[in-house]
């Protein structure tokens, strides 16, 4: 069963309980967080504070994709906000182990994420730290993107290394994940589908929630 986590960028803020409380009932696994500092990527989203109203509006798992130039100064605050697991970026930490401790230490699970232009080769030596790995397949800043197709070779490469050494790292897609790629993104070895547009604005949430756990 693959695992799905509606992107809240996606959502219709003016309706924020609502749409948490609809992607509750049809029992999404997470809630996929995208944090951007208009630094490491060209848009702002929102903070520690909207990260604590979602907090209060459901008790599912949160993911927070931290898009931030210095992560590590915002981690305890995300925490505090109620965040479960914390994601940041190989391409502002490239000795990123330490902060995999960090995040640990705050009681939090870490993981770490490249971009569609970083080698996987360069995050696999990593991999053992952390307990998810997040393969960008879009440039993130914006939700709506185009999903570009390198990411299949990268998430097969990923899959191969977790396996042979026995860990235990889950993989995750982000970025124009749909209906039309996501069996591929499931047999090349993903865990977890990242869907924001794809999930908000569909028609039929239940069917595209039910379709993806089917896989
Ligand atoms: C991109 C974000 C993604 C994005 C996904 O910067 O990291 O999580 O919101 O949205 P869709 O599914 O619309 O590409
Ligand atoms: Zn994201």
């Amino acid at each position: 069963m693959s695992k799905i986590a509606p992107s809240v960028l996606a959502a219709d803020f003016a309706r924020l309980e609502e749409e948490i409380k609809d992607a509750d009932r049809l029992g999404v696994d997470m809630f996929h967080l995208d944090i951007m500092d208009g630094h490491f990527v060209p848009n702002i989203s929102y903070g520690p504070g909207i990260v604590r109203t979602i907090n209060r509006i459901t008790d599912t798992f949160l993911d927070a994709h931290l898009m931030l130039s210095e992560p590590e100064k915002y981690f305890e605050a995300f925490v505090k906000s109620g965040a479960d697991l914390i994601t940041f970026h190989l391409e502002v930490h490239p000795d990123p182990e330490p902060y995999a401790a960090a995040l640990r230490d705050l009681g939090v699970q870490a993981g770490i994420s490249i971009n569609p232009d970083m080698p996987v080769e360069n995050v696999l030596p990593f991999l053992r730290h952390f307990d998810l790995l997040l393969l960008m397949s879009v440039f993130p800043g914006f939700g709506g993107q185009k999903f570009i197709e390198d990411v299949i070779p990268k998430i097969e490469a990923a899959r191969h290394h977790i396996d042979t050494n026995g860990l235990s790292t889950v993989i995750q897609v982000d970025g124009g994940v749909d209906g039309s790629n996501a069996a591929r993104c499931v047999e090349a070895g993903a865990d977890i589908l990242v869907m924001g547009t794809a999930f908000f604005r569909s028609p039929d949430r239940k069917a595209l929630t039910e379709s993806v756990h089917a896989l």
